[in-house]
């Protein structure tokens, strides 16, 4: 049901006094002919009394009057209200008070009584034009104001549930309003076709089925043409503001039942852009999460596939020499206890690990008749048994995950003196980490029995670690 629109002008209150109750009366009649709410009085001690209790906002006065003038009666109110709109009665122009106590007093119009009264009629309509002008800028002014406070607490990173509530709460204030929805496409839910996002608030704090029911074919029509043609829909009592991102793409409606909607539909424009900003910026930030589970999912996956992968290939390289069976885990082992003594991070003694499992990876490549040999290795064959840092390295350089596990692979057999393989680094230029994977292999190579030897006394393989330092390892960093 459609209601009448409010008559404006019954919303201004207007005092009139003059002593002389004749002239009260017959200003009453004309002004409530034109549709004020008038209040007259014929003593002006009373008037000022009654200003003080009540909210008016045009006062008319005689500047003659008993016991004190006009100009006294105006002093005493402005000393507690500066914004009541004065006009001044004179009963001549030469009685009338002097132009500054008029500017002084910030009395706005005097008239004499002698005019015609459709000149103080005139005086009184520019006056409530002015007040009306005046209320509206202080609306916005205090609308303003609410929308600078609401900003942080909408833009706040939360759920959308949650930033959509704060945006109805606050918006209902805006414009005295109770009842407000807000309809949002729910960007990250597209796909799945469950795609809008509903909260309301007052009568409309239903669930999404139950709103659905209360949605007339009108208002259905309305939304629709307020987000086809991204425009403000302001209807009796009701506005419909399309949320627009930065990209100029409609994503939802607000949609606000009140009195206030001609006046607020501007400040409710401004605080729609800030709302719709703040929900795009939610949206976002949910889409980047949703992209880097994914993301996360997908290489925690590959990389378990190709953990599984390379596992499966390291036990094909133990199971080719029962010798060396167990060696990759025990030299992780013994290459992050040595880490620890250096006090290293723990990202750093997990790439010792991973690097300690895989730092034969490249033996898979490495003829079964060579690896199985149990005489010595001529020269042709040592050097094709060489070759297993840089297959290791390349199998490894296959998945960005080991970026950083191959150069250790690829120099576990490089020596601090030069003399190792496969580029004869010195010193510094071998990484340090793959250093300690050498001192590890080399430790744990000795404690093992081979084919062509028996494995070392702990205090023997000690004295061939120490022997070897500054040629086959280091004992710094
Ligand atoms: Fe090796």
């Amino acid at each position: 049901m459609r209601r009448s629109k409010a008559n404006p002008i019954l919303d201004y209150k207007i005092l009139v006094v003059d002593d002389e109750q004749g002239i009260v009366d017959s200003l009453s009649v004309v002004l409530k002919r034109s549709g004020y709410q008038i209040t007259g009085l014929t003593d002006p001690l009373e008037a000022i009394e009654k200003v003080r209790q009540e909210n008016f906002d045009l006062l008319i006065l005689d500047f003659l009057m008993f016991p004190i003038h006009g100009d006294k009666v105006v002093e005493k109110i402005r000393q507690f209200n500066t914004d009541i709109y004065i006009l001044m009665l004179t009963g001549h122009k030469d009685l009338a008070p002097p132009l500054e106590t008029i500017k002084a007093l910030d009395i706005q119009g005097y008239c004499e009584k002698g005019d015609r009264l459709d000149q103080l009629l005139l005086l009184v309509e520019s006056g409530i034009k002015s007040i009306s002008q005046m209320r509206t800028i202080r609306i916005f002014q205090e609308g303003l104001n609410k929308i600078l406070q609401a900003v942080p607490k909408i833009y706040q990173l939360q759920p959308i549930d949650n930033i959509l509530e704060d945006i109805l709460s606050e918006i209902l204030p805006l414009i005295n309003s109770k009842n407000a929805f807000i309809l949002v496409d729910d960007v990250t839910r597209i796909s799945s076709g469950n795609n809008s996002i509903y909260k309301g608030i007052g009568k409309y704090k239903t669930e999404i089925e139950d709103f659905m029911v209360m949605l007339d074919p009108s208002l259905m029509e309305h939304i629709g043409s307020a987000r086809v043609d991204k425009k403000v829909v302001i209807l009796e009592r009701e506005v419909i503001i399309p949320l627009i991102n930065e990209l100029q793409q409609d994503i939802g409606v607000i949609y606000v039942e009140g009195e206030g909607i001609q006046e607020g539909s501007k400040l409710l424009e401004i605080y729609a852009s800030q709302a719709a900003s703040s929900i795009s910026n939610a949206f976002l930030h949910s889409l980047v999460n949703i992209k880097n589970d994914e993301l996360n999912m997908t290489y925690d996956q590959l990389k378990e596939r190709y953990m599984d992968t390379i596992e499966a290939l390291r036990l094909v390289v133990d199971a080719k020499d029962i010798y060396t069976r167990g060696h990759s885990e025990r030299v992780a082992y013994f290459a992050v206890k040595i880490g620890q003594s250096f006090g290293l991070s723990q990202e750093e003694l997990e790439l010792l690990r991973i690097s300690g499992i895989f730092h034969d990876v490249g033996k898979i490549g490495t003829s079964d008749d060579i690896l199985f040999k149990s005489e010595k290795l001529d020269e042709k064959e040592y050097e094709e048994i060489k070759k297993h840092p840089l297959k290791g390295a390349h199998i490894l350089s296959a998945i960005s995950m080991f970026k950083e596990v191959v150069p250790i692979v690829k120099c576990h057999h490089e020596r601090v003196d030069g003399k190792g393989y496969p580029e004869g680094l010195k010193k510094e230029e071998i990484p340090f980490l793959a250093r300690i994977i050498s001192v590890a292999d080399a430790f744990d190579a000795m404690m093992s029995d081979r084919h062509y030897r028996s494995k070392l006394k702990f205090e023997e393989a000690r004295a061939q670690l120490l022997q070897g330092a500054g040629t086959q390892c280091t004992q710094t960093r």
